[in-house]
Parts: C-alpha cells; structure tokens; sequence
C-alpha cells in the first residue's frame, strides 16, 4: 500500500528501527527491491533520484512507482531523492510522490532555510512528507571517483537544530563520515554526532550513502535516531557482477531478458540482506 513517509518512519521509531530507502533507475532495481520487502514484510521507500534523470525520466518512473506501491502487500514510501531544484520537486508532488527530499545542502544556511520553507509548503498541500539535508555528502549514487574528506562538511548540531526548528521538516539527512557511491576507504562513523543531533532536534535521522557500511554500524547508528537509511550503490554493483558473471559462464545466446533478470536477482538477494539487518529492533542509547 501507498503510504507517506511520515507513516513509514512512525513504524521505525515505534520499533526502533530504519527503514531502507533504495534508488529505482531501472525495473530489475524496483521490482528486486519490492520482492525484497515483500518476502520479508517490511516496510521500504521506493526513490527516484534527480540524478538519475538521464537513466530514468520522472514522468516515466513515478506512476510506475506509484502503481507497484499501491498493489504491494507492504506499507510502500514513493520518494524524491536529492530533489535539487524546486520545480522538479513539484513535478513529483503533481505526480502523487508522497515524500520528497530538498536537497539545498551546499547552498548558504539562509537560503536552504528558505528553500526548504517553500517546499514544505508546497509538500503540504499534497499531504506529502518532507526530507531536507544539512551538512554535505560527497559524491553522488552510483559514483565510483570521488576521495574527499568527509569531516570537511560534518552537520553541525546545533545548526541541525536550527535548521528543524525553522523549518518543520519530517526527517533530517545529515553527514556524519557516510559518501554516497564506492567506498575508497573504510567509512569511520562519528556516532557522537548522530547521537548528539537526534537529542538536540529529536527528528528522525536520515543515513545517505548506505551501501558499503557494515551490518555493525547499522546497528550503531539506529541505535542513536537513524530511521532511514539510502542505499544503492552496491545493490547496482551486486546486479553487474551478477550479470559479468553470468555472461562469462553463457555458452548460447544471450538475450537482454537474461541480462535483466540476473541483476534484478542478485539486487534481490543484497537488498533483503540489507533490509533485515535494518529492520531488526535496536536498544536506544539516545
Ligand atoms: P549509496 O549509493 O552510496 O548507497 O547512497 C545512496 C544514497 O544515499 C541515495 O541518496
């Protein structure tokens, strides 16, 4: 069933859990993410994300998105990842998207503030939910090149707190040591801080580039307030290594249905991993 994100992250903190938000480019991508949740009755949040644009229009993807939540035999969020301009993110909402994520992280601290006010206003007259972003992640789903020091651009707390209190928003992404795409080097989390942003804004937190962080630092940061997480990079890596494998084994023809059907198994298989260690209940320390 089609539901907001509001309602998906009420279940998370009642159980003390996270709820995994996973980018849908493609149909091996939606549906193995769907028949991951599906078998393990869990909640998810199916995302489109601006950056995938070129892979996958918004106006071709939404109503499928929309369609396959509707008719799913679990609580389905259909969201907008990393919204970036306004009139974009109104064209989900139009679309019956029923959360979106304003990403004005790298703008001034006024202007996102602003930006954000908008959208929640906007957001609000569909009875959608609001994501917003303080702090920036490096890279971008699906990346593979980047190096940067995360801690340049750690969510200051009390900013974090600010930033809440001024805009009304549903769930706060923040940076805490996570990059979207391949990890170059082993993520060092700093729990401290989530800890410390969960307590001072008491909002949901939302974890960015998830994949690639291991089942112990999951646990961690659920733990401390995270009740979203987002994840793709390595369910779309799990998917190609499927498919290389496959093809060097074939001895026939191959045809593009085989192609499909290997990713979206082995994305099957890595997203319901994920998904249980998300969706089993942590002890609080925040
Ligand atoms: P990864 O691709 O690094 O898992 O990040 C996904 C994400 O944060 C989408 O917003």
């Amino acid at each position: 069933m089609l539901v907001t994100l509001k309602d998906v992250l009420e279940i998370a903190e009642k159980r003390t859990c996270a709820i995994g938000g996973f980018n849908g480019p493609n149909l091996a991508s939606i549906l193995g993410v769907l028949s991951a949740a599906e078998e393990l009755n869990a909640p998810v949040i199916l995302m489109h994300a601006q950056s995938h644009e070129s892979y996958m229009p918004l106006e071709v993807v939404g109503p499928i998105l929309l369609r396959e939540a509707e008719r799913s035999s679990v609580p389905v969020c259909v969201h907008l990842d990393h919204g970036v301009d306004i009139p974009y993110l109104e064209k989900a909402l139009n679309l019956g998207f029923t959360s979106v994520m304003y990403d004005g992280s790298t703008l001034p601290f006024e202007e996102n503030i602003a930006n954000t006010q908008k959208v929640i206003r906007l957001a609000a007259a569909k009875g959608a939910s609001v994501e917003a972003e303080i702090g920036v992640m490096h890279g971008a789903e699906g990346s593979v090149d980047h190096d940067e020091d995360p801690a340049s651009v750690y969510t200051d707390p009390e900013s974090a707190k600010e930033f809440v209190e001024r805009t009304g928003i549903d769930a706060l992404a923040c940076s805490f040591g996570t990059v979207h795409g391949i990890y170059l080097k082993e993520p060092k989390l700093d729990f401290d801080r989530v800890a410390k942003i969960r307590k001072l804004t008491g909002k949901p937190i939302v974890m960015h580039g998830g994949s690639g962080v291991s089942h112990d630092d999951y646990r961690k940061v659920i733990a401390r307030g995270v009740r979203k997480i987002n994840y793709y990079t390595y369910m779309a890596r799990a998917g190609a290594d499927n498919v290389k494998k496959h093809l060097a084994e074939a001895k026939g023809t191959v045809l593009f249905e085989h192609i499909e059907s290997w990713a979206m198994e082995a994305i099957h298989d890595d997203v319901k991993k994920t998904i249980s260690v998300f969706w089993e209940s942590q002890t609080p320390v925040v």
